[in-house]
């Protein structure tokens, strides 16, 4: 269904490109963890990096009938010092997210009435919660030099949703069966 609203079309292009930077730098982060030594930050980055690809992915198809070009400016794209500064960095992009990006875009496609932009806007928000925490977490023993310990993660391939071990039978947000996650 092609969407009614300007203002939510132009939030889901910066959405998708936002996403699908994110998910390209937790990747390359990830390679590095992984090559300095911490190969479970490295798995925590490659599986948020599903997540974002899950995002980017639902922000598209909604948009799919707007075809056309986008220019993208997002902050945070480029840079790799050492694993604690990724992290802050990776911290300080979701918490963008969860504290003022998608509130605001999840409210205006409220009001505009766009229920599939709600939707992406919605399973993003909420993914983005867990994400902060989990870099919150991994930062916290990069600090002390140490890698997390963690077991499978967990991710959600139609919301993103994210978690480590096997503790739900479907997703909380989407309600996507669990045989249908990827494991990390
Ligand atoms: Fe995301
Ligand atoms: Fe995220
Ligand atoms: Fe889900």
């Amino acid at each position: 269904m092609a969407l009614n609203n300007a203002m939510t079309a132009d939030f889901l292009r910066s959405a998708y490109g936002g996403e699908s930077m994110a998910h390209m730098r937790y990747l390359i982060w990830g390679e590095y963890a992984e090559k300095d030594g911490f190969p479970n930050i490295g798995r925590l980055f490659k599986g948020v990096a599903y997540a974002e690809w899950a995002h980017a992915k639902n922000h598209f198809n909604v948009l799919k009938e707007q075809v056309g070009d986008s220019s993208v400016a997002a902050g945070a794209v480029f840079g790799h010092t050492n694993i604690v500064d990724n992290l802050q960095g990776a911290i300080n992009g979701e918490l963008h997210e969860v504290d003022q990006m998608y509130p605001v875009y999840l409210e205006t496609a409220r009001f505009q009435n766009e229920k599939d932009a709600e939707k992406a806007f919605h399973y993003a928000l909420e993914a983005e919660k867990i994400h902060a925490k989990l870099f919150q977490d991994a930062q916290d023993k990069a600090k002390e030099g140490k890698d997390i310990e963690i077991d499978t993660i967990y991710v959600c391939p139609v919301c993103g949703y994210t978690e480590i071990g096997d503790n739900v039978e479907k997703c909380p947000v989407c309600g996507v069966k669990k045989d249908m996650f990827k494991a990390f």
